[in-house]
């Protein structure tokens, strides 16, 4: 609170977005997806390899494609730690010439190594995943308190029950 809360807001307040939706869709066509919601509507294996199957294509707006959203409106917004790469089709007779993607190629080398970039997205992966529900591990704690308490009242109710039934035969 002291070194990043300087307005008054308070720890339960929720973010403001700065990309008005208007906005979004004027520059993108599309408003981007509520990212606080968005490991819960898509699951983190999704968002994880999403962020990791950008790959360059002159003819978008953007300059990018993407493997699992092709056709996506979002920018590479991490493409100065990733650097560039070039997805690599290949003809596939097996398939009746379908194109298949066979892998990546570094076309520009970025910021970070490949390992680097995969641990910069796994954070992000994990802060989206907790703040889709942050009060997760509360309840987990708070869940085994109540299983506990449960074991206990069934050894207490067990004994008021033989209390109660020893007189009747
Ligand atoms: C690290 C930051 C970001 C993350 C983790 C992120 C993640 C995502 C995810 C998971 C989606 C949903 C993809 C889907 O529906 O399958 C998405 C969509 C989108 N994002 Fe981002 N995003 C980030 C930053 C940005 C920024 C800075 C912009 C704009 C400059 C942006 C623009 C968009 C747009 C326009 C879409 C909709 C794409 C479409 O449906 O074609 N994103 N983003």
């Amino acid at each position: 609170m002291q070194n990043l809360m300087f307005t008054g807001e308070q720890p339960f307040d929720t973010m403001t977005n700065t990309m008005r939706p208007e906005d979004a869709v004027r520059w993108f066509g599309i408003a981007p997806p509520d990212l606080s919601l968005i490991s819960r509507s898509r699951g983190t294996d999704y968002i994880y390899t999403f962020l990791r199957s950008f790959y360059e294509e002159p003819s978008s707006p953007t300059g990018v494609d993407n493997l699992l959203l092709p056709n996506t409106a979002m920018p590479q917004v991490l493409w100065e730690l990733q650097g560039v790469n070039r997805a690599v089709f290949e003809v596939d007779e097996a398939h009746g010439g379908q194109e298949v993607f066979r892998g990546f190629e570094q076309v520009i080398p970025g910021e970070l190594t490949a390992q680097q970039y995969d641990r910069v997205v796994r954070d992000i992966v994990n802060f989206l995943d907790y703040i889709g529900d942050p009060t997760q591990l509360a309840r987990g704690a708070l869940g085994v308190r109540v299983i506990a308490f449960l074991l206990v009242f069934l050894v207490i109710a067990y004994l008021l029950k033989q209390q109660i039934w020893k007189d009747v035969r």
